[in-house]
């Protein structure tokens, strides 16, 4: 990231300091810019524009020292939510095994349930870039059957771009995408697709590791990749990495000094039962209102109280 952007960065973060405690932003679409973008009409979270965003734009986002937000997503429904409230970038990811197909962990995701859940999301949104994740066994052969099945995300799902996990391990499969014409996302630090060698520990620790993740993190932008995921690293050491780099980072687990932030969103509105990682704030209890309003409803019907007469034809 330059200079010119760590300052405007400054700027934002001491303005949105500033407006924490003002009223929250509107239930509907999201709150006019602040920061060093704002009037400008620019801003990839709060903007004006309509059309769908591209990597173009957020390369010139983190130019202009903005930071970002990034959601998963797994349907048309709460897609097209996302995409009204403004979040700018979706990841397909394959975080959907736990969290929308009950898998116990990524592994398991297929190419077809990927492509599937691609094109849902697609369909339901109008700006956001949608990214979706090459699932395990969809690139680890090499870079032409990455590039076989990166094409199918793109040509059949329609989404912009793909994310693949490892860094000099993966780097010339991305090369090899990015010469296609395919924008990829890279993912170093914890990469889940690897569970069952790494675990689910905080990565980069340790002066051989650190350097080991800047190394990948290297690999990764020389690769051609347009941004990258930090996946649960220590905050000094992504800090680190985003001032290596000239490509946005986005944090998870990753503390504040990323260019951008991604959170799994059944972990951030409270749906995920169960264990959720301690990095994921949670912003909403919609496990709490779904589970009363299914209770009211099912109490109803026992108690002989829905239907009435306004759900009732004659
Ligand atoms: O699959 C996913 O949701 C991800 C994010 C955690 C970055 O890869």
């Amino acid at each position: 990231m330059s200079l010119q952007a760590a300052q405007n960065q400054a700027a934002t973060s001491a303005t949105s300091a500033t407006s924490a405690t003002s009223a929250s932003p509107p239930a509907a679409g999201p709150p006019a810019a602040t920061g060093p973008s704002a009037g400008a009409g620019k801003a990839l979270y709060g903007g004006k524009s309509t059309r769908r965003v591209t990597v173009h734009d957020i390369a010139a986002a983190t130019e202009r020292g903005e930071k970002w937000p990034m959601l998963t997503a797994y349907d048309a429904m709460t897609a097209s939510v996302f995409d009204e409230a403004g979040i700018p970038v979706m990841l397909v990811g394959d975080s959907m095994g736990n969290c929308h197909l009950g898998y116990e962990t990524t592994v398991p995701v297929t190419m077809d349930e990927m492509a599937m859940l691609s094109a849902a999301v697609v369909r339901g949104t109008k700006r956001a870039l949608i990214v979706a994740d090459l699932p395990f066994g969809a690139y680890q052969e090499g870079p032409v059957q990455a590039l076989r099945n990166a094409t199918r995300l793109v040509k059949d799902a329609g989404v912009g771009a793909v994310k693949l996990e490892g860094g000099e391990r993966s780097h010339e499969q991305i090369r090899l995408l990015v010469e296609a014409g395919i924008p990829v996302m890279g993912h170093i630090g914890l990469t889940p697709q690897s569970v069952n060698a790494m675990g689910y520990r905080v990565q980069g620790r340790g002066e051989e590791a650190a350097q080991q993740l800047l190394r990948d993190a290297k690999a990764v932008q020389d690769a051609g990749a347009f941004a990258v995921v930090l996946e649960l690293v220590p905050a000094e050491l992504a800090a680190e990495v985003t001032r290596c780099l000239h490509i946005p980072t986005v944090g998870i687990g990753a503390g504040p000094d990323t260019d951008a932030q991604v959170l799994v969103w059944t972990d951030m509105a409270g749906l995920t039962g169960g264990k959720v990682p301690r990095f994921s704030k949670q912003y909403a209890d919609l496990r709490q209102v779904l589970g009363d309003a299914v209770r009211s409803y099912a109490e109803e019907v026992v108690g002989g109280t829905f239907p009435q007469p306004e759900h009732t034809f004659h």
